[in-house]
C-alpha cells in the first residue's frame, strides 16, 4: 500500500487538463453492452474504478482493450447476465449493469453494490423503476435476481433526483417497448452525456439535464466512437488545493456552468475566477475567508462530491463557516482526521461547523473514502510541515495520477511505498 508524503506550504502555478469524468466513463462502459458492435470510448482515465468495470465487462463474456488511452469494447460473444459479488461490491456503478443486462439478455443478478462508505445508499429507487417497466425481482442470499419477458416503457417519476436511478432507468428504457418517461430525473451533466452517447448508437432519448426525461425504445443500436466529457470533480479538487495553496492554476476541458456554485463559494472565499470556454482559471492570494454556509444539493447546486474538499479549504480560513451535507448521512468521515492537523470542526448530523484556524500543521492522516481523500491531501498541501496521507487506494479510485499532477504544480509531494 501506497502512501503520500507531502511537505505543505508551496504555492500551485500552472495548466492542468482534466482527465474524462469518473461519473460519466462508469455508465458509457456499462452502456457499450447494449450493442454488440464494437465501442470505442476515447481519453478513458485509467482509475481503479474504470479497471474494475471493465473487469465486470470481461466477465460478462466482452472483451475489453486499452489502447493509447481509449477504452474499446467488444461484447458480441458476451452471453452471461451474472455478476460476481467480489466486483459488485467494490463499485457502486455496478448496479448501472442492471439495466443494460435487462436491455441485452432480459436477466440480470447482481450482489448489493458497494462504493464509497459514506451513507445508507439503498437502491429502491432503481429496482422500483426496473418493477415498472415489467420487471420481476426477487432477493436472494444477497443477489439481486432480475428477469423480464420483455423491457415495457413506463412512466416513472422518482422521489428524488437520483444520478444513478436516472442513468440505469435509461439503460433499460432504450430498448424497451414503446416511451418511458422520467420525472424527477437527476440533471448533472453526466446525465446528458450518457443521453449523447446513447443517441449517438441511435437511441431516442430527449431532456437530459431538465427534470422530464423521454425515451423512446428502439430495435437496435450500433457501435461509436466517443469522447466522455471531463470531470468537473477532478477540477473543482484541483481549484480548491490552489485556493488552499495560494498560487494561480487554470484547468482545462471544464466548463464553468458545470461548477457554477463551487466558483461562487470560491469568489466569497476571496479567490479571484476567470471562465473563457472551457478553461477555469484560479488566483488565490493572501488569507482567505470562511465561506458562510455550503449545503450540498443535486445539479445544479453545490456538489456532495466536492463538499469535504470546501471544508478542508474552510478549515484554514478566517471565520465560520457551516456545511450542510443533505445527500449523504456520513459523510463527514475525514473530520477526525483533519482534526489531527489542527482543524477545529464539530460534526452534528447532517451539519459540520468550521472554525477556521489560522494554520494546519502536518500530521500523518488516512483516507477512508475517496473524496474524503482528496480533503486531507488539499489540507496536506495548504498545512506547515510535513504530512503524511495512508491509504490511497480510495484516491486510486477516481483521480489519475493525482501527485503527478500537484508536482506539475509545483507542490511537494511523494508517492512512497510502504
Ligand atoms: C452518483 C455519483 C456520486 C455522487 C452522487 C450524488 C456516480 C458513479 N456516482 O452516485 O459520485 O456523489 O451521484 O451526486 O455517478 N437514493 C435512494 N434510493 C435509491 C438511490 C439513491 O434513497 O435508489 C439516495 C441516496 O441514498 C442518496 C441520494 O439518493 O442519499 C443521492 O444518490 P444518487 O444520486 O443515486 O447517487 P449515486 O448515483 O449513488
Amino acid at each position: 500500500m501506497d502512501k503520500f508524503v507531502i511537505d505543505g506550504g508551496r504555492r500551485l502555478c500552472g495548466t492542468l487538463r482534466a482527465q474524462s469524468a469518473k461519473n460519466a466513463v462508469l455508465p458509457l462502459l456499462a452502456a457499450s453492452i447494449l450493442t454488440e458492435q464494437r465501442v470505442t470510448i476515447d481519453e478513458v482515465p485509467m482509475i481503479a474504478d474504470v479497471t474494475c468495470m471493465a473487469q465486470i465487462l470481461r466477465e460478462l463474456g466482452a472483451e475489453v482493450t486499452f489502447s493509447e488511452g481509449n477504452a474499446t469494447i467488444d461484447s458480441a460473444n458476451a452471453t452471461e447476465h451474472r455478476i460476481s459479488s467480489a466486483l459488485t461490491k467494490e463499485l457502486r456503478s455496478s448496479v448501472f449493469m442492471l439495466g443494460s443486462l435487462l436491455s441485452r439478455f432480459r436477466r440480470a443478478a447482481c450482489a448489493y453494490p458497494g462504493g464509497c462508505d459514506i451513507g445508507l445508499r439503498p437502491i429502491d429507487l432503481h429496482l422500483n423503476a426496473l418493477k415498472r417497466m415489467g420487471v420481476e425481482i426477487e432477493e436472494r442470499e444477497g443477489y439481486i435476481l432480475c428477469a423480464c419477458d420483455r423491457l415495457k416503457g413506463a412512466d416513472i417519476v422518482l422521489d428524488f433526483p437520483s444520478v444513478g436511478a436516472t442513468e440505469n432507468i435509461l439503460l433499460a428504457a432504450v430498448k424497451a417497448e414503446g416511451r418511458t418517461t422520467i420525472a424527477g430525473a437527476a440533471k448533472e451533466p453526466e446525465i446528458v452525456d450518457l443521453q449523447n452517447f446513447l443517441n449517438a448508437m441511435g437511441a431516442k432519448i430527449a431532456g437530459a439535464g431538465t427534470d422530464t426525461v423521454e425515451i423512446e425504445g428502439v430495435d437496435r443500436l450500433f457501435g461509436i466512437e466517443y469522447r466522455p466529457i471531463k470531470d468537473r470533480i477532478e477540477a473543482g479538487t484541483y481549484l480548491l488545493a490552489c485556493a488552499a495553496c495560494g498560487g494561480e492554476v487554470e484547468i482545462e476541458g471544464v466548463h464553468g456552468e458545470c461548477l457554477g456554485l463551487l466558483l461562487h463559494k470560491l469568489r466569497e472565499n476571496g479567490c479571484k475566477i476567470h471562465t473563457k470556454n472551457d478553461k477555469i482559471r484560479i488566483a488565490s492570494y493572501g488569507r482567505l475567508k470562511c465561506n458562510r454556509r455550503i449545503e450540498t444539493m443535486p445539479f445544479p447546486g453545490f456538489p456532495t462530491d466536492l463538499q469535504a474538499q470546501a471544508t478542508a479549504v474552510n478549515a484554514a480560513a478566517e471565520g465560520c463557516a457551516l456545511i450542510v451535507e443533505n445527500l449523504f448521512e456520513t459523510r463527514y468521515k475525514y473530520v477526525p482526521e483533519l482534526k489531527k492537523m489542527g482543524a477545529d470542526i464539530e460534526v452534528n448530523g447532517r451539519n459540520a461547523f468550521v472554525r477556521g484556524v489560522a494554520r494546519l500543521h502536518g500530521a500523518t492522516v488516512s483516507c477512508g473514502d475517496l473524496r474524503g481523500g482528496a480533503a486531507l491531501v488539499i489540507a496536506a498541501l495548504g498545512a506547515e510541515g510535513v504530512s503524511e496521507v495512508l491509504d490511497l487506494s480510495h484516491l486510486d479510485r477516481g483521480y489519475f495520477d493525482l501527485s503527478g499532477n500537484l508536482k506539475k504544480l509545483g507542490a511537494e509531494i511523494k508517492r512512497v511505498r510502504v
